[in-house]
């Protein structure tokens, strides 16, 4: 089975290098980073574990910045930031054959819609995961907290394309279930982020952090519960009982990791804030539902973005 993976930051790495133990066919990881695709090119891609002394190194992968050395995939995944996702499609056209689905696993609201304005929506498989990785530097990930995949397909079918997608996962050690109700899922997940990825990138804190503090375990209460009042205004089904709970125990489940907004922030670069806290805020006006601690860790975050605030803050 041949896989592409669009996106070979933290998260794209992690599938990458836990599918390719299973693969015969090199996985392809595809990014625009010079220094990432010929790192993984020339040594691999290592993986530190928190729970494994050894670091791994992966070596069944190609990495590639042009998506015309690869060729049609059996299976596409999709890893880049949300606010990249229609234009990484468009540019990553040559790996759609016909029938090849496309996997968004991504954090936010809107990347289904960004995909398909290249692609036709019977192609989209769409999932969540409570996954968590760290970009050490160029063809080294940490893998600090294990979690979930849950994958669906957007009319709710269950199709053979989807259980192989499954199976293979959870042969890969990324233990996986199918859901018949995306839409729910999809929203789950970004409750979770709505409560921990603003709050962990404003706090500098590590997920587990967030549940050592009483002031910042209130504010990821509030941010979810607010997230949850617009979920019913909308009709979304939830799938998980109490979101404020699930993304507590996320939070300890990833305890070591640091959020990907958070190290977005350390590192200089463009956030998911608007497809996150700022998808509550503006689906909430939209429904008259008011989001305030959303409207706040929004405004917050998009301070940090333009100031470049690193390891220790704004100047
Ligand atoms: O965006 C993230 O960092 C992850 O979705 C999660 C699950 C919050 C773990 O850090």
């Amino acid at each position: 089975m041949k896989i592409v993976i669009i996106g070979a930051g933290a998260m794209g790495s992690l599938y990458g290098a836990k599918l390719s133990a299973v693969t015969d066919t090199p996985v392809c990881l595809l990014d625009v980073w010079q220094d990432q695709v010929k790192e993984i090119n020339a040594r691999g891609l290592t993986v530190e574990d928190v729970s494994s002394p050894e670091p791994r190194v992966y070596r069944n992968l190609r990495a590639f910045q042009d998506p015309a050395g690869i060729g049609p995939a059996d299976l596409v995944i999709i890893f880049v930031k949300s606010t990249l996702t229609a234009q990484a499609v468009r540019t990553g056209r040559a790996v759609f054959g016909e029938n090849t689905p496309a996997l968004t696993l991504q954090n936010g609201l809107g990347n289904i819609e960004g995909i398909a304005e290249t692609l036709p929506r019977t192609s989209i498989i769409a999932g969540t995961t409570a996954q968590g990785a760290t970009l050490l530097g160029p063809g080294r990930i940490r893998h600090a907290g294990k979690g979930k995949t849950v994958i669906g397909e957007l009319d709710g079918s269950i199709s053979p394309r989807l259980k192989a997608a499954a199976d293979l996962f959870n042969r890969a050690g990324l233990e996986t279930e199918i859901s018949a109700n995306v839409e729910g899922l999809i929203w789950d997940k970004l409750l979770v982020n709505v409560g921990i990825n603003a709050l962990t990138a404003v706090t500098r804190l590590r997920n587990g952090g967030l549940l050592a503090h009483e002031e910042l375990a209130e504010l990821l209460a509030a941010a979810v519960t607010e997230g949850v009042r617009v979920a019913g205004a909308k009709g979304i089904k939830l799938n998980v009982p109490d979101p404020v709970a699930h993304t507590r125990e996320v939070c300890a489940a990833t305890g070591e990791n640091q959020s990907s907004m958070l190290q977005d922030i350390l590192k200089g670069r463009p956030t998911e804030i608007d497809m996150i806290n700022g998808a509550i805020l503006r689906e909430g006006a939209a429904w008259g539902i008011a989001a305030p601690v959303n409207g706040v860790l929004t405004k917050l975050v998009k301070f940090f973005e333009k100031t470049g605030a690193g390891e220790r803050g704004p100047a």
